[in-house]
């Protein structure tokens, strides 16, 4: 089925974030479809807390609503991944300034492996500014209630996964 003017939004989605589904939903008002790339290798040093089959199931949950997403577990290189979707952008959320270097440098090694796959930067609504999958998982580890940051099947996962840690 041709998808129109596609983009992918990659990430490691450990969990999926209200921050990630704003840049998914906004993504999807300015796209004709959109492929959400879950990284599905160890690129960290600390070790993933959900596995990336989990991530994608809390995603398509969280995406059911959007008809014009899809979700994809990817292991290869983001730029590879994109060309065999057919993708003409990547998505990628900004916080603040803070994310610009790395996603500064990462945009200029994409650029050479894969020109003609347009890099495009949504900035991040003042209400997720500061939210990131990794602040979640720290305040959820300590007991903090995360169920106003993470979709609800997400909230009651961190609660289960984290009390047997
Ligand atoms: O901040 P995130 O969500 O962990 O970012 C993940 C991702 C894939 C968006 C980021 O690492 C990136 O832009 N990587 C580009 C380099 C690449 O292709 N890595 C392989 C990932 S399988």
């Amino acid at each position: 089925m041709a998808e129109g003017r596609l983009a992918v939004c990659p990430g490691s989605y450990d969990p999926v974030t209200n921050g990630h589904l704003d840049i998914i939903g906004r993504t999807a008002n300015v796209f004709d479809s959109v492929v959400v790339g879950v990284v599905g290798q160890a690129i960290r040093k600390q070790a993933a807390l959900f596995t990336p089959e989990e991530r994608k199931a809390f995603l398509v949950e969280a995406t059911a609503d959007l008809p014009n997403v899809r979700i994809e577990v990817f292991t290869n290189l983001l730029v590879e991944f994109a060309r065999a979707e057919g993708a003409i952008a990547i998505v990628k959320g900004l916080r603040a300034i803070s994310d610009f270097e790395y996603e500064f440098e990462m945009n200029q090694l994409n650029r050479r492996l894969a020109p003609e796959i347009e890099s495009v930067y949504v900035i991040a609504s003042p209400d997720y500014s500061f939210l990131s999958s990794t602040g979640v998982r720290e305040m959820a580890t300590f007991g903090g209630d995360v169920s106003d940051l993470v979709p609800a099947p997400v909230a009651a996962a961190l609660a289960e996964r984290l009390k047997r840690a």
